[in-house]
């Protein structure tokens, strides 16, 4: 095989306290998606930040197109033809799609920008990328996570970047948008890129990447370059250190009186009358694509809205929650899927985000406080849920993006709640960690508690949940219980008829 176009050459990182990464070395080809995987905070996206010079080595180098670099900042990087699509986004919302396009090189004429030559040049780009139904003048606030997305493609492609990084591109993304993302990665293979992929998403690594690395703890443990001879449990193994036989490690248990009960609730998102109960100990599945009213539904049983008609039945007694917080206290408490977003305080400590919820919400006298119960509560769960962190005094700001995860969900783990209502819980998370989440949830299910799942992973529902309801366009078409729940069935009931 000829010389790797981009190859790293024994790259560490040190930040304090923290070894991210430790003598890795690997190259990666011109006309190659290469997959980047290992477990939350093994180093992905730190390797990522080394190769666009946001985040300067600690020692080694790159060598590209057989030339060493150190970047000391992004502008080397660019200037090397690098792109990385983060998965925080990096547009300005509150600029066009024009402008955020061509940002950096807009087009002038004698010092004034070319208005016109740039709406020409972003419609161009536009419909390159499949995209031709955004026009260039809307904001990009208004467009949705994938439109975004194409247009940090379209940037890259605009400065014809040779070596473009995804982090978790499909993480948040629409079935319709992930399938347009992987035809996208395929042609920029296709015209001879580096593409380097980070995933935790198996089935993504062996249907579009020709080599994987696997990484843990900071250091580089394998590339394959042929995938033809590699196996899930190989890769997962290769991960996580141990063998792992059975993700979901689903437990049954038996199911107590009903504890939830919807009777005929309508409302926003949703076309028709929904009703379903959910029992004590009981995981109940809520799956359907993206938009199908899954989570527009729980938000009106958790009082984030309120319903226009029907019934929500709690423990057996008629119940109307004006806000998440009364929800909370009856016992109901929901963690959303947009957890980040949702009010993640960077510099504040992993034991202080923590411990939000159960402050707001549990201390009759807000102002007082329980450290020690506190400190408590926060190593549990650091322990529980394997978060990696140096300790619950660190600013959550510096934990790898699947333990900021693991924190928020830590959140709204509390003895009080009765039911959980988790939209995506596993979103962004290794596989091992999954399955300290599943058996999380099968512990609460154990204590009497309900949990209902929202989730978008079709392996994950009909693994995990003892019973499943498939909603399609804001209705709930079926409730399927887990024996028959096989994921041709749930899909085929998903999907528009
Ligand atoms: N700015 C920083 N300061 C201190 N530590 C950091 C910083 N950035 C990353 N780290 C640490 O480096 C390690 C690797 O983090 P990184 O974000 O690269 O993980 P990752 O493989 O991308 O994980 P995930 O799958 O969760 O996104 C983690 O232990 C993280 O806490
Ligand atoms: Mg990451």
């Amino acid at each position: 095989m000829t010389e790797p176009y981009l190859r790293f050459d024994n790259i560490s990182m040190v930040f304090p306290g923290v070894r991210a990464l430790d003598g890795v070395s690997f190259g990666a080809h011109a006309g190659q998606v290469h997959a980047l995987m290992g477990e939350n905070g093994a180093g992905k996206s730190t390797l990522l930040k080394v190769l666009s010079g946001v985040n300067r080595v600690t020692e080694g180098a790159l060598w590209i197109d057989g030339e060493r670099h150190v970047f000391s900042n992004a502008r080397e990087a660019l200037r090397q033809g690098i792109a990385i699509i983060y998965q925080e986004l990096t547009l300005s919302p509150n600029m066009s799609v024009a402008e955020n396009l061509l940002l950096g090189q807009l087009p002038a004429t004698r010092g004034f920008i070319d208005r016109r030559r740039m709406r020409e040049q972003a419609t161009r780009i536009l419909e390159d990328l499949g995209e031709a139904g955004i026009h260039p003048s809307t904001k990009v606030r208004d467009l949705s996570i994938g439109q975004q997305q194409m247009i940090e493609i379209g940037r890259a492609l605009l400065r014809d970047a040779r070596i473009i990084a995804f982090d978790e591109p499909t993480s948040s993304l629409s079935v319709q948008e992930t399938r347009q993302l992987k035809r996208i990665v395929k042609r920029l293979r296709d015209e001879g890129r580096v593409v380097l992929y980070v995933t935790h998403r198996m089935e993504e690594v062996f249907e579009m990447c020709d080599a994987v690395t696997i990484f843990r703890d900071g250091q580089h443990i394998r590339t394959h370059d042929n995938l033809e001879q590699l196996d899930q449990d190989t890769l997962v193994s290769e991960m996580v250190g141990r063998d792992i036989e059975d993700v979901y490690g689903y437990r049954s248990r038996d199911h107590g009186d009903v504890m939830l009960e919807l009777d005929g609730i309508e409302g926003k998102g949703l076309r028709a009358p929904v009703s379903f109960e959910v029992k004590r100990g009981e995981v109940f599945g809520l799956f359907g694509l993206v938009g199908a009213g899954r989570s527009e539904l729980m938000r009106l049983v958790c009082g984030v809205e309120t319903a226009k008609a029907g019934e929500v039945r709690f423990h057996g007694h008629a119940r109307r929650f004006a806000s998440p917080t009364e929800a909370i206290r009856a016992g109901i408490a929901m963690c959303p899927e947009d957890r980040k977003s949702q009010g993640i305080f960077p510099v504040a400590s992993v034991a202080d985000n923590l411990n939000i919820s159960c402050r707001r919400f549990f201390k009759r006298w807000g102002v007082f406080r329980d450290p020690s119960r506190e400190r408590a509560n926060a190593e549990k769960y650091i322990q529980q849920l394997s978060i990696k962190t140096p300790g619950p005094r660190t600013p959550i700001g510096t934990l790898s993006g699947g333990n900021q995860q693991k924190v928020i969900l830590a959140r709204w783990l509390s003895e009080e709640i009765d039911l959980f209502v988790m939209d995506e819980p596993t979103r962004g998370i290794d596989v091992g960690a999954r399955r300290d989440i599943y058996t999380l949830l099968y512990d609460l299910a154990d204590q009497g508690k309900s949990v209902v799942v929202i989730s978008s992973d079709l392996a994950e529902v009909s693994s995990i949940c003892d019973r499943i309801g498939v909603m399609r366009d804001g209705e709930l078409i079926d409730i399927v219980p887990r024996e028959e729940a096989t994921q041709q069935r749930l899909l085929g009931l998903a999907l528009p008829a």
